[in-house]
This record gives C-alpha cells, structure tokens and sequence, in this order.
C-alpha cells in the first residue's frame, strides 16, 4: 500500500494536528493526555472517542473505531487511502513527488482507470458539443433551455454523438480494454457485443468535490415521449463504479463549496442547479436522481451551515422536502424551505420571475418547523372547532420531534395565537406527544461491539482454532506492552512467535515491532497502522492496540502471565479437539513444561536497556 515513503508519511501527519483536524469534525476537549469526543462513527451523548495527539491516533473505547491520522482521514471524508494523504499534504503544503506513486493496488489502479476514461469521455461530449455539425442539435437544444456558452463551459456540459461506438473507440484507440470500459459504466453490453451508453443525448458531467469526473447523466433532447407514445428514460445515468455512487455524491458541489455562502441551497435536478448557478447564485447543488440520503446529509452538513431546501411545490416534492428537513436535523443539521410557488420547479421559477424574483423567495426562505406546521394547517379548517383540535394535536406532536426548547415555545405561542386555544392547553397535547416519541433505537454496548469482534477475528479461522474474548485480550494486552517498551519487545520476541498470535492482524504487529526493535528502530505506530489502510475492520483491530491505558504495576511479570495465558489457551484448545489417546497426553505435557518454563522466564531477565 505505500503510494509515499514512510518518511514523507510521517512528515505530512506531523505537519498536521490530528487535534485541530478533528475539531473541525467534532467539539473536542482536553482531557487528561489525551483528547476526547462524541465518537463520529456512532451514536453517543458521552464522549469515549479518544485522540493521542503525541502518536496522532484514534480509538473510540465505545465501538471501537479505530486508526492513524490519515484513516481518520478516510473514514471522515470518505476518501480513500491516497487521497487521504493528498488532503493531509495538501493542508500542510506539501507536494507529493510524482515519484512516490507506487505500488497502488489493483482497486485504486482501476479507480484511476475510470477516472481518466471519464476525463477523456467529458471532453470528448464537449467536443462534440462544439462541433459545428455533430453538435448543431445539442446546442440548439441548450440554447432552448436559456443555456448562455459560459454556464455549457462551467458545468463542462457536452453531446453524445448518435453512434453506437464513436467513444468505445476512441478509448480503445487510447488504449483501453472494452472490459473496463464496460466497468466504467461508459459503454453496455448489448447482445453480447459492447456499446456507447450515451447515445444521442446531452451531457451532464458529474464532478465529486476534488474535482474528478465520477460519473454522466445524458438527457434526451426534447420529451422523453415518443411520437407513438412510449416513453424512454428522460435520464440515463452513470450506473454504480468504482469511483460513483449515486448516493453519496452531491451535483456540483464542487463550485457550489467555492461559494461565500454559509449556506448550500439544495434541488432535485441537474438544470434546476444550472440554472440557478447561470442566475449568479453559486451555493447550488442537487442529488443525484434520489432521495436525499444520509451519506449526502453529511456532505451537504459539512460544507455549510445551513441546507436551504428548494424541491419542485408538487406533492412528491412536498414529501421529499419533509424527508429531507428531518434527515438534515437528525444528522445535526439546520435547514429551510424556499418556496417557488407559481412555477413547477426553480429553473422554471428563474425564467418566470427572473433572478431578482428568485433571490427573493430566497430571502423568504421559511424555517422548517414553521414549513411544517404550514403543511399541517393547510389540512384543516380551523374555523370549525373539530378542525380545530385536530390541527392543534397533529402540531404538538409535530413540535414534540423538536429539541430546541426556544422554539418549541415560540411555536406554541404561535398555534396558540392562531387558533385561539391556550398555550397551557397546547403544551399539555405537547408534553402527551413528546412522551410518546420513540427513543432512538439504544444503542450498541461496548460488549456487542466486542463481541463482534471477537467474531470477526474468529472467522477466518477454523471451528476448531477459534478463541475466546479472554485470549484476544490477553494478546493485545501484550502487544500493547510491547509496543510502549523497547526491552519488553525483546523479551517477547524470544518467547512468542508472531504465528502464535490468533489472528493475522496481531501476528503483522507482532512482526513489524520485532523487526523494529532488532533494527534498532522505533516502534512508530502510525506507520505499522498503514499495513491496514483501506480495510476498516483491521485498522480498528490493530489501532485498539495502541490505545490500551492499563498501568501495570509489574509489566515484566504482566508480560509472562500474558504470554504463558495465549500458550496455555492455544495447547487447551488443541486438547479439546483432539480425538487421539496419545495426542491428547503429549499435549498434556506440553501443559506441563509451560507451567515450568513460565516459571523459569521470570528468573532469566534479558539484557537490553
Ligand atoms: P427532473 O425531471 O425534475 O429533471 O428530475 P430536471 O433536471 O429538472 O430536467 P428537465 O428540467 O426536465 O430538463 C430531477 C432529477 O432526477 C433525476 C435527474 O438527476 C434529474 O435531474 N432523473 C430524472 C433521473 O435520474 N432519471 C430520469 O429519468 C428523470
Ligand atoms: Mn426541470
């Protein structure tokens, strides 16, 4: 996995402070050594997310996240391993020498495959865009849409030529195999032979946040209705790659994120964002063909501080801005709702009321609970008294979701002035609800998470050689100890083989400070991490390691209880399932000579410092 040295690994991290990092992710305070947190990578009201800014680590002691800076890094931003390092490098100015790009394994290898596909294939649709014959429809279909040439050049906006091969061949005669250019999603496979996906259509090229071409939508020009009357797709879309998913990718977000804006206005398609951009309002963005998910909430809540929502005034659209209100504050975040009323979405809007017409219902932007409440009220007649109570019980449970006190009592007063019921009364069908709202669901204990562990660490091994909690423990108690003492390691290497340890993971550990200490190097954790980079479950197994705060009072004889625990652990296990007389006494007595020897090793201190 090394894409840098170790060295310019170390460099980048400590140009870095995981600390201040973190702080901008979470509200971190100073306690003890270390720092702590609410862990980001589960639900928790007391903090037990822990960071070593000395060793730049994290452990969360609750569900056991855990890693080195850069698979902070990662996890946080959803980037992977060489990316990670790039952004580290790249908040600390550091240039990454072209000559440190080795040994990327076959994934990121495909990863950067498909990103320069897409790079060819976007320029490729631009050229066709602006090809005086082939693009002739296309712009004329842009220019219906109000497209100016500068918005078609900003959003990098193109034509898919109506040919069945024109871009499969010209990857091909770049040298790419039809196979991963299938794998791009850039072609189809139809009755077994390979074929542009994007025929005849305008282009929607979709850019993640670095700036990489991930993915396309193509557009039919004009109705998606045909003159006999079926329908085809209005879009067609990148499918699943390597380097897209729809459902953690946001439109535009990378101009949108260049914005002063402290916040981020959100649609539900490609032109309404364009349109909006080309109005002079650049803090727009759009999902992708979805409903707003969570992975895109926590984007979106990261680039701003508040999402103001701005979905199509129909029902469906009604709906999904009601979803996306409570999405947006279950993840912690703040959202309004600009109304476009009188146009069916916001590229309509702009036409109809202009830009001026738009930055207004900007302005009016409604706050949620009062969009909600809004919503509610339009349901009843409040002139009757049945409608009457009936809108005022769906509002307190509607205020019942609120956490903020403050406006739970500035909306009362509100409902109460409205409908002329007291606020005594409203508060009381508030309090009713507020009982009734379910709890989130409790969460996961320390010990499920362990116990997943132990599982997991068990699964790549055979019924009969899987351990207990007990061993685990033991074993990371004594790479821990190991890990904090050179002399200890030493003593431990000439007791314990790294093979002894029940899982590989503790077995490369075990390894790679051996070999640390008989090079006389440092044991540096953060770079034995990056054995691990890329698989979360083994970051967190291997990084827990270092995180261990026990303070042994006799860590020599610590050392030997810990050891003589895994050997005994590993000749019982064999005891029971052995199924031969004579296997099982011989290994009877290799009981024996443990408990002799463990005895012996305490008297025998080895040298070293
Ligand atoms: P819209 O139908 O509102 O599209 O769908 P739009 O972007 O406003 O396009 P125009 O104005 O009709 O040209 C909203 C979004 O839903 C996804 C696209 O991401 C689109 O931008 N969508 C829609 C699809 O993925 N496939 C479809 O067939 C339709
Ligand atoms: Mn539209």
């Amino acid at each position: 996995m090394a894409f840098v040295s170790d060295d310019l690994f170390n460099d980048i991290c400590m140009a870095n402070d995981i600390v201040d990092y973190a702080s901008s992710f979470m509200t971190v305070k100073k306690s003890g050594k270390n720092y702590m947190a609410c862990c980001p990578f589960h639900n928790e009201k007391t903090p037990s997310f822990s960071i070593d800014r000395d060793k730049q680590l994290f452990h969360c002691f609750g569900c056991g996240a855990s890693g080195n800076f850069v698979q902070l890094v990662m996890r946080l931003e959803g980037l992977d391993y060489k990316d990670a390092v790039r952004q580290l490098a790249e908040r600390a100015n550091i240039t990454i020498p072209e000559t440190g790009v080795r040994e990327l394994n076959a994934v990121t290898e495909k990863k950067e495959l498909i990103l320069e596909m897409n790079k060819i294939a976007a320029r490729f649709f631009y050229d066709s865009l602006i090809d005086p014959k082939i693009g002739m429809e296309a712009r004329r279909y842009f220019t219906s849409r109000k497209l100016s040439k500068e918005t078609i050049i900003k959003f990098g906006l193109g034509y898919a030529p109506n040919s069945v091969d024109a871009l499969l061949n010209l990857l091909k005669s770049r040298g790419y195999k039809e196979k991963d250019i299938v794998d791009a999603g850039l072609a189809v496979m139809r009755n077994g032979k390979a074929i542009d996906k994007y025929r005849n259509r305008v282009i929607f090229p979709i850019i993640n946040v670095r700036g990489k071409v991930i993915g396309f939508g193509g557009r039919v020009m004009g109705s998606n209705e045909l003159a006999d009357g079926t329908k085809i797709a209005k879009y067609l879309n990148s499918p699943q790659t390597l380097v897209y998913d729809k459902s953690s990718n946001v439109f535009a977000l990378n101009i949108a994120k260049n914005s002063n804006e402290k916040s981020l206005i959100l649609c539900e398609g490609y032109m309404d964002v364009i349109s909006v951009h080309q109005a002079g309002i650049t803090n727009c963005v759009a999902t992708l063909g979805t409903a707003l998910t969570e992975q895109q909430t926590k984007l979106l809540n990261r680039y701003c501080n508040e999402v103001l929502i701005c979905y199509d005034m129909d029902e469906a659209g009604t709906k999904a801005a009601l979803r996306a209100i409570d999405m947006i504050s279950s993840a912690g975040g703040k959202s309004r709702v600009i109304r476009i009323t009188g146009a069916k979405d916001p590229d309509e809007y702009i036409s109809k009321y202009g830009v001026s017409g738009f930055r207004t219902a900007i302005e009016k932007a409604m706050p949620s609970t009062a969009f909600k409440l809004s919503l509610i009220r339009q349901k009843y007649d409040i002139a009757d008294t049945d409608g009457k109570i009936q809108f005022v019980d769906e509002a307190a449970m509607c205020l019942a979701t609120l956490n903020n006190p403050v406006e739970v009592e500035a909306y009362i007063k509100k409902t109460a002035s409205e409908t002329g019921i007291s606020e005594r009364a409203i508060s009381a069908k508030y309090i009713e609800h507020k009982s009734k709202v379910k709890k989130p669901r409790p969460d996961r204990t320390k010990e499920e998470y362990k116990r997943r562990e132990v599982n997991r660490l068990n699964s790549e091994k055979p019924k009969s050689e899987r351990v207990g909690a007990t061993v685990i423990d033991a074993e990371r108690k004594l790479l821990s100890i190991i890990s904090k003492s050179r002399r200890l390691c030493i003593r431990a290497s000439e007791l314990i083989e790294p093979e002894e340890f029940s899982n590989s993971i503790y077995t490369t550990l075990a390894t790679r400070m051996y070999d640390c200490v008989k090079n006389g190097d440092t044991i540096d954790e953060a770079i034995i991490l990056n054995e691990f980079s890329g698989n979360t479950d083994a970051e967190n197994t291997a990084a827990a390691v270092f995180f261990n705060n026990e303070e042994y009072s006799d860590s020599d004889k610590t050392l030997y209880d810990l050891i003589y625990t895994i050997k005994l652990n590993k000749i019982e296990i064999k005891i029971n399932s052995a199924t031969d007389a004579g296997e099982i006494f011989d290994l009877i007595k290799q009981k024996n000579t443990l408990a002799d020897e463990r005895k012996k090793w305490q008297n025998i201190k080895s040298e070293g410092k």
